[in-house]
């Protein structure tokens, strides 16, 4: 079950979901996306079931929960939690409640909502995965995000703290924390803003964006037996950024600058 998983990163995860043979209970906001996605996984061969709705709302919790629970003989193997956005941002002096609120709606209500619904019944049958979508901004600091990357520091405490909690269940609990996804939310030209797509190099290790399945390889290891005995963590991808700290490859090629924009 994939929340947000029409579409970018959760699209990432869907479709290679499905090609790992899973039965997928897709959620998203936007039914024509959805509907585009049921359509590939289906003319790829895959088994899937879209439920439109707003995973900010208890009544789309509830609707997916109930679908995940009537395929698959009611075996929810697995819950991805992958909704979440920047926005609204802003320097933190800029904002009130409204902006808190609607982040903390956006990037942590709908996690803990999602797992106190469908973890009752990994627990029941003793085996499950859950894998939270945080971010690299949770780990080193982000102007003009502070609420933001807060509240995914908070999905990174809850998935350690409930990996300890369900472990004798048998339920295990990780995170991924993306890094520079060319997706809807941060499409490659937003990213850019009008600079040489050479520079990627330069700020990236691995030397590129991230494209959606490059995410959904990790969340499938995550999901599936290759990881019984990982547990409790929130693993980076993000092409080596959050490893670099900041610090990129100057373009005349003599060493490294914290500085990108100088030369
Ligand atoms: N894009 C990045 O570089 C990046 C970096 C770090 C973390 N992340 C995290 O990865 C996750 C996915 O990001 P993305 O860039 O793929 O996002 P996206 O906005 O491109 O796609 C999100 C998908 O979720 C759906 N969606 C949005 N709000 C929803 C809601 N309330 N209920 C149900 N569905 C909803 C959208 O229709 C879309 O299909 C988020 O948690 C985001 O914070 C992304």
């Amino acid at each position: 079950m994939v929340t947000g998983g029409a579409a970018g990163i959760g699209g990432g995860v869907s479709r290679r979901l499905a090609a790992a043979q899973a039965t997928v209970v897709v959620n998203d906001i936007d039914p024509a996306l959805l509907a585009d996605l049921v359509a590939d996984i289906e003319a790829a061969g895959g088994i899937v079931v879209g439920v439109p709705g707003d995973i900010r709302r208890e009544d789309t919790v509830r609707a997916v929960a109930l679908a995940a629970g009537s395929v698959a003989e009611g075996r929810i193997d697995v819950l991805v939690n992958n909704v979440g956005d920047y926005r609204p941002n802003g320097r933190f002096l800029t904002t009130g409640p409204d902006e808190w609120n609607a982040l903390y709606a956006l990037n942590f209500e709908h996690v803990l909502r999602c797992t106190r619904a469908i973890a009752p019944a990994m627990v029941e049958r003793g085996t499950g995965s859950i894998v939270n979508v945080s971010t690299v901004e949770a780990f080193r600091g982000i102007p003009a995000n502070a609420v933001y990357s807060a509240f995914n520091a908070a999905v990174n405490a809850f998935t350690r703290s409930l990996a300890v909690e369900l472990g004798r269940d048998g339920v295990r609990v990780n995170a991924i924390a993306p890094d520079l996804a060319d997706t809807l939310q941060t499409p490659v030209a937003s990213m850019l803003r009008g600079r040489d797509p050479e520079m990627v190099r330069h700020w990236v290790p691995l030397g590129r964006f991230g494209r959606p399945e490059d995410y959904g390889d990790v969340v499938v290891f995550l999901a599936s037996d290759m990881a019984r005995f990982v547990t409790g963590h929130v693993i980076p991808v993000d092409g080596g950024t959050l490893a670099a700290g900041g610090w990129y490859l100057r373009s005349d090629g003599r060493g490294w600058t914290n500085l990108p924009d100088a030369p």
